[in-house]
This record gives structure tokens, sequence and C-alpha cells, in this order.
């Protein structure tokens, strides 16, 4: 099976996570798209969504779900979105679309985050995909140094625009042994709007397609 089509298997699969008529969270990416989808398809609808990206809520309109404000609601059954690593506890790197800070938010929101991903995303140690950071743009050199003293290489994502205004720092070689120590530390820098570290708000579920099938991962 092609990437795209364990995508498809996986955005598929996760429709069984969502109770008709219901709210639920939606993040961002190729994988969440096949998730769409198949949302659209759904014999019974949901309700609505709360989107994690312009991007997200524009596919979800165009197929004729209603997208509410995530200040509208108070709380998500469940959110649903892929990942660039995940590992065996459930820690993910995400951002890679650059919606990290919404995607958090929303995932905050949500009782149980339920991850889709392709088995290239399960890793031992979280790192080799590059880290995103978020950050305003007046502290951007600052948030490079205090990476270089992290011992991590940072790149600014050239062209980028956040849909909250920010830019995106990526940080390559970090091994991320401790998910949950270094998330605090990055999110503590003055400037840092969210680290792409998923720790705290790490997955209880993935959802992994392989040339196999799906295999469920529970954390
Ligand atoms: C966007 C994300 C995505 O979930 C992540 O980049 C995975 O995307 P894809 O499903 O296209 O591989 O975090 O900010």
């Amino acid at each position: 099976m092609t990437q795209d089509e364990l995508k498809a298997l996986v955005g598929q699969a996760a429709t069984a996570y969502v109770e008709p008529g219901s709210i639920i969270g939606v993040g961002t990416g190729s994988t969440v798209n096949c998730f769409i989808d198949a949302l659209a398809k759904m014999p019974v609808p949901i309700k609505a969504a709360v989107s994690s990206s312009h991007a997200s809520t524009e596919r979800m309109r165009a197929l004729g779900i209603e997208v509410l404000d995530a200040n509208q609601v108070e709380s998500l059954a469940v959110y649903i979105d892929g990942a660039d690593e995940i590992d065996h506890a459930g820690h993910m790197i995400k951002g890679g679309g650059a919606a990290l800070t919404r995607e958090k938010i929303v995932a905050d929101i949500a009782a149980r985050f339920v991850c889709i991903a392709d088995e290239s995303k399960l890793v031992t140690t979280l790192g080799r995909f590059p880290l995103p950071i978020e950050v305003i743009p007046m502290a951007a050199a600052q948030i490079a140094r205090r990476v270089r003293a992290l011992g991590g290489e940072p790149a600014l994502r050239a062209g980028v625009v956040t849909d909250n205004g920010g830019q995106i720092i990526d940080v390559r070689g970090l091994a991320i042994t401790d998910p949950a120590a270094m998330e605090r530390e990055i999110n503590q820098w003055p400037g840092v709007v969210s680290v792409g570290i998923f720790a705290r708000n790490k997955a209880d579920l993935c959802l992994l397609g392989t040339a196999q099938g799906v295999r469920t991962l529970t954390f």
C-alpha cells in the first residue's frame, strides 16, 4: 500500500471514534484531510466541529460540515489529528503543517486524542523530524540562540506565517529523550507561542496504518 492509501485507511477508521450528532475537534494535514472526507460521508452526520486551522475549516465547510469557534464549546469528546512523529508512549511531534498552536488548543479542550498516522511516523525516540516552534517574530533570533545552547540547529521556515501571525523555527539535531521536560523548558522561553512536542497533550490512542491493516495502539 502507498503512504496515501495508508492515510485514507486510518482516516476512514477514525470515523469509528466519532459519535453521530456530536461536536468533535479536527486537526490539520493530509491524513486529516482523508478523515474529513470520510467524516462528510458518515450516514448520520456530526453536529459540528472545532477546527485547528483555516485549511481544515475551509475543507470542512466546503463539504457541508459546520465549524464552530473554540470559544463556543465547553468540551469535546474527541480530537482527531495526525502527527509528524509518535513514540510508543503516545508523545508526538506535530507542526509540520504549521498548525501546532491551534492543534494544542483544540486537543486541550478534548477528553480524548485519537492520532491517525501511517506507520512511517512511529519512532522509538522523537527528534528525527525537525521540531517546530511557533514564535512571535521579534523573539526569533533570541529563541534561535536558546535552541543552539540546547544542542539543536534552528532554521526559520521561509515564507510561512501561521494562522496566528507567528513564525516557525524548525529545529534539527535534538534527541528528545524526555518529551515532557523539553516541552516544559521550551514553552517558558519568552516569545514562544508553542512548541510542537505534544507530551502534556499526548495521544490516548493511535490508529496506525500498516501494510497489514490498521493497528490500534493505546497509551
Ligand atoms: C500539522 C500537523 C500534522 O498533523 C502533521 O504535520 C502530519 O501531517 P500529515 O498528515 O500531512 O503527514 O501537525 O501542523
